[in-house]
């Protein structure tokens, strides 16, 4: 499979209906990858051209308002509807009707969703740079923060804001050019609804030890955003998980380091089945 297809979700309580654009390559069992905010399917490229793509079917998804997904007008993003966006691309795509879903950040919050909403969709969990706790009060004033900055002065002062976050010291710098291009790029609209979402997603934790498929956790161990400590804490509460931590890897592990990154996800689905 390769190039880029459209599916239809309907509209629910979480959102309005939309076009969400999936970009597939590769062969075999359908896994899905779940971009961050405020990015796009693009920050899977590196992995997406090596060894994982004769494991699996790789699908990126634009999730709803990035990259080659138009914005359906909603408020907000809520997680659960990324989920369920999620779930209605599986549905269409995986002739057994299940996915390995990975998701970084942003989508990791909606991959935890998904594994609440839609078990019987989730063959394997790969968790990202990523957390399952809620925002903390800081964390909820620093989104309504974020949303003036982006409506004021629009999505480069974003990524101007995030990009020195994001990334391990001594970062490639063609890595930092695509992160800025990829956050500069998205509209306002998106991140303000992006924003709004994250400020009032769920607290998964308690669903951690519930969950019941296969599950990978990766940190980079220069993380500054969902730190190593946090990672492993997760992967602690999650049974029979398993905790890689990149060396010399920030927030963004599948770019930073995409080999070490493909090597760990490939080793765990070859283990997962
Ligand atoms: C992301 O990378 O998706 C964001 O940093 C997530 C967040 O801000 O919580």
């Amino acid at each position: 499979m390769s190039g880029a297809r459209f599916v239809d979700v309907p509209a629910s309580p979480h959102g309005r209906a939309a076009r969400i654009a999936v970009h597939a390559t590769g062969a075999g069992p359908l896994a899905v990858l779940l971009h961050g905010y405020p990015l796009d399917h693009r920050m899977w490229e590196a992995v997406r051209r090596g060894e994982l793509a004769q494991r699996r079917t790789l699908a990126a998804l634009d999730l709803r308002g990035h990259g080659s997904s138009p914005f359906a007008g909603d408020d907000a993003h809520a997680m659960e509807r990324f989920a369920d966006d999620v779930a209605a691309v599986v549905a269409t795509l995986a002739p057994d009707g299940r996915a390995d879903v990975v998701g970084l950040s942003m989508g990791g919050y909606a991959a935890l969703a998904f594994a609440e909403r839609h078990p019987q969709r989730l063959r394997s969990l790969a968790l990202v740079d990523t957390r399952a706790a809620a925002d903390a009060p800081a964390a909820r004033a620093a989104r309504d923060a974020a949303i003036a900055v982006a409506t004021a002065q629009g999505a480069a002062a974003i990524a101007d804001a995030m990009l020195p976050k994001l990334l391990a010291p001594g970062a490639d710098p063609t890595v930092a050019a695509a992160l800025r291009a990829m956050i500069a790029g998205t509209p306002v609209a998106t991140i303000v609804a992006d924003l709004r979402g994250l400020r009032d997603r769920a607290d998964r934790t308690a669903l951690l030890p519930t969950l019941q498929a296969p599950t990978l956790v990766v940190v980079g161990e220069h993380d500054a955003i969902t730190p190593p400590a946090e990672a492993a804490a997760m992967a602690a509460a999650i049974p029979g998980a398993r905790l890689v931590v990149a060396p010399g890897a920030g927030h963004m592990t599948p770019m930073e380091q995409p080999t070490a990154f493909a090597a760990a996800l490939a080793a765990f689905w070859d283990t997962a089945g």
